[in-house]
């Protein structure tokens, strides 16, 4: 989703940009990811590959999860340093951060706590990553690796199937699925009280170019998210208004919902400058508008 984003809204004074798929290159290869960054010796790499999906698919693969996220991470990080890339943009996630960490979520509270059980291996991968990044940075003089961390996201390309969707491609396709059956209540996981920061992927993808531009200013390790949460009754909500969906909404309190809230805080992308513009509703009807056009 967010590479797919990045092309489809370049930057102003756009570089040339080379997007392998992975047809053309599985980063799980460690040779292969050597061969490819040698021969384009690339200036700047934005690392935003990896094994990605919702709390099913995250309890259901721990294993996969850890293990690719740490094997491609690691994997570009060495190689783009050893092509001779002075700049890596790699993504981590907000799962990074300790279950009991106080909201909003600042930068520095990394690894002060335990994780959330339901991603620990793809937040321990991430973590791996981030720092391994931090001791390549520190022990060379010119090579960089930068972690933005964004909140959740949502978009075009976002998934939209059962099993690897995350909350908002989920709620819209539920949601059209039971106006499209007549259905006269829709099932929410967990209580609704939860809160949780989504951000659309067109204000990520700003930022992304943008790090591109000014990353010597850009902090080692910095949030992007638009700085306010909502419930997940709000979600719904807001959602059935947008897909038309006029039922009710029953709750399923044994289904595991994750962390109470997950708020990054957005004070240091706020001092380097940038803030999210797209509003929730305007965001989901984008969202909407491509979940139709692509279902
Ligand atoms: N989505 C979110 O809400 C969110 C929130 C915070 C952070 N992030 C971070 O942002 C980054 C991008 O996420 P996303 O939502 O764009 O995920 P995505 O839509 O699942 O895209 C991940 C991409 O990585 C590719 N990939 C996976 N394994 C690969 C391999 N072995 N070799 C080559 N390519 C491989 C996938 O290829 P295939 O299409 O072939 O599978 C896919 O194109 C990730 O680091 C994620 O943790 C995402």
């Amino acid at each position: 989703m967010v590479g797919r984003n990045m092309l489809a809204h370049p930057a102003g004074d756009m570089p040339d940009v080379l997007a392998p798929s992975r047809s053309e290159l599985d980063l799980t290869d460690e040779n292969a990811v050597r061969r490819y960054l040698h021969d384009m010796r690339p200036d700047v790499v934005i690392h935003a590959a990896g094994k990605v999906g919702g709390i099913k698919a995250n309890m259901a693969d721990p294993v996969g999860f850890y293990l690719q996220n740490l094997q491609i991470g690691t994997n570009v990080l060495l190689a783009a340093r050893d092509s001779g890339a002075k700049k890596v943009i790699n993504l981590g996630s907000t799962c990074m951060y300790p279950r009991h960490a106080e909201n909003p979520l600042v930068e520095t509270s990394i690894l002060t706590g335990e994780l959330e059980p339901t991603n620990e291996g793809y937040a321990l991968a991430k973590i791996g990553v981030q720092r391994l990044g931090q001791y390549l940075s520190s022990s060379s003089l010119d090579f960089e690796v930068k972690t933005i961390i964004p909140c959740n996201l949502y978009g075009p390309f976002d998934k939209f199937d059962e099993l690897n969707a995350h909350l908002i491609p989920a709620v819209l396709r539920k949601l059209h699925l039971a106006r499209e059956q007549g259905d006269e209540a829709v099932t929410i996981w967990g209580d609704g009280t939860a809160r949780r920061e989504f951000m659309y992927v067109g204000d990520l993808t700003g930022l992304l170019w943008r790090c591109c531009s000014d990353f010597d200013r850009l902090p080692p390790l910095m949030n992007a998210g638009i700085g306010r949460d909502f419930s997940i009754k709000d979600y719904y909500e807001i959602a059935a208004e947008i897909v038309g969906y006029k039922g009710r909404f029953v709750y399923d309190t044994s289904q595991p919902t994750g962390m109470k809230q997950k708020l990054a805080s957005s004070e240091l992308a706020a001092e380097w400058g940038w803030k999210a513009k797209t509003d929730l509703h305007e965001g989901l009807t984008r969202t909407y508008e491509y979940f139709r056009a692509n279902q």
